[in-house]
């Protein structure tokens, strides 16, 4: 039987999500990261807290992880009710072989950057099509202030880069959880220098975070199509 390109995606993302679920222990802190592969991590997460007597809580980087968990009966603080976090389990746009990657293809990626940095691991988990050579294929995200933001977009242009700004499905300006715009740049070369792309971006006043994470993963969960799994340590 032939499987529907996207369905196979699926496949690979639900294996990655629900591989996490093993790093999980009793009595962790965890972020629950944005897309639709944490999504299957959140429903296999719920599901393990049903069915075994595992007890941890949790921090959402999403109205819709926090509404998907809370509805799943997952215990969740508030995000400042804590100031360090076991471990983040987040998918990713793009990831190189140096685990360099980019995300916030859901909108979510300040509070996903916030949360991770808060986390003694962040865990990755990605379908086998996330891998990629060098970050650029996929637009990076930027999130900026709505403040001023024609002038933001100007400068982001005037530093070289190309951007538009993120609509949502009726065509309005996309606003993140956090009442920000976003501007996903393209690029027809990859990145060459993600770090120095990182501090040119972020010199501009009115950009709040970009789409890069530097340094940031930890283990890797990749998943395939037939619903096997690799983890890059
Ligand atoms: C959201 C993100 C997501 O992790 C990223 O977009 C991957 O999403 P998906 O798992 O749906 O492919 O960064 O801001």
């Amino acid at each position: 039987m032939n499987i529907p390109k996207h369905q196979q995606n699926d496949i690979a993302k639900q294996a990655a999500g629900k591989a996490a679920v093993n790093y999980i222990q009793d009595g962790m802190l965890i972020g629950l990261g944005t897309g639709s592969t944490a999504s299957y991590f959140i429903d296999a997460l719920i599901e393990r807290c049903h069915t075994t007597t595992l007890k941890i809580h949790a921090v959402a980087t999403s109205e819709r992880s926090y509404q998907q968990a809370k509805s799943g009966g997952i215990s969740l603080y508030d995000i400042n009710q804590i100031t360090q976090l076991d471990m983040t389990i987040d998918g990713a746009d793009e990831i190189d072989r140096k685990k360099q990657m980019i995300k916030g293809g859901g909108g979510a990626l300040l509070r996903e950057k916030i949360v991770a940095y808060m986390s003694q691991e962040m865990v990755v988990i990605v379908d086998d099509t996330k891998l990629v050579e060098y970050l650029g294929c996929f637009p990076l995200p930027v999130e900026i202030l709505p403040f001023a933001y024609q002038s933001t977009l100007n400068q982001i242009h005037l530093l070289g880069f190309q951007g538009r700004l993120r609509q949502d499905a009726q065509g309005q300006l996309y606003v993140t959880d956090n009442g920000n715009y976003i501007v996903d740049i393209v690029t027809k070369h990859p990145f060459q220098n993600p770090q120095q792309d990182h501090a040119l971006l972020k010199s501009i006043p009115g950009v709040i975070e970009t789409g890069f994470f530097l340094n940031m993963a930890g283990r890797v969960i990749v998943g395939h199509n037939d619903g096997s799994i690799d983890i890059i340590e």
